[in-house]
């Protein structure tokens, strides 16, 4: 069992992909680049496919299921062999599904009342989304002393510049990004270039 999905690595890499294939040529990229993490997300037909080759052919890579917007994800993705669960946004049905898995999971919040409404349910690691649209790095230090509890995992709309003015606060233990794999350079199968943005990612702590 991890410790905190929060301590592997600096940047979650989110990841679309659209064939088996591709989730696994990232992947090894991810690998490559010094980034053994993948949050897959639940966003095209194939992504459970995707999490369940890459945890077949990539062990070496700690491989998660995200955008899990309704409760029924958590078993499909955890059934494919997520080892990991992340949502954008937590509802009492996607909570209790996601902990009836047994798996660490990441709620996905974006006020301060969400944020309570967590900790009340026991979770004290949580996905900030969307994290540039919901007040980013000026939202994240405004709770820190009233929440202290609370640690962050900011996704959406952070790049490659933003993202060291992320994990230099206290309660920001990694962010994540779509950056690392753009759709021309996955579409292209171009993995060397995935690598170098992951090597780059993976230098920022
Ligand atoms: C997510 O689901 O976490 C976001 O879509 C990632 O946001 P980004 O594409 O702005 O990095």
């Amino acid at each position: 069992m991890l410790r905190s999905l929060l301590d592997v690595v600096p940047v979650m890499p989110v990841v679309v992909a659209h064939s088996a294939e591709e989730g696994v040529g990232i992947a090894r990229a991810l690998v490559a680049g010094g980034l053994p993490v993948i949050e897959l997300t639940l966003r095209t037909p194939e992504a459970l496919e995707a999490i369940r080759a890459i945890s077949a052919e990539v062990p070496e890579i700690l491989v998660g299921a995200g955008t899990i917007v309704a409760p029924g994800q958590a078993k499909l993705a955890a059934d494919a062999g997520a080892q990991f669960l992340v949502s954008p946004g937590t509802t009492g049905h996607i909570l209790h599904a996601m902990q009836d898995t047994d798996l660490p999971f990441l709620p996905g919040v974006g006020t301060v009342s969400e944020v309570l409404a967590a900790l009340e349910a026991g979770c004290t690691e949580l996905k900030f989304f969307p994290a540039e649209a919901s007040g980013g790095v000026d939202f994240l230090k405004s709770i820190a002393a009233p929440v202290p509890s609370a640690r962050f995992c900011p996704t959406g709309g952070i790049t490659a510049a933003s993202a060291a003015s992320y994990l230099a606060l206290p309660n920001v233990g990694c962010v994540g990004g779509s950056w690392l794999t753009p759709a021309d350079a996955v579409a292209s199968g171009d993995w060397d270039r995935i690598s170098s943005l992951a090597s780059a990612a993976a230098a920022l702590r």
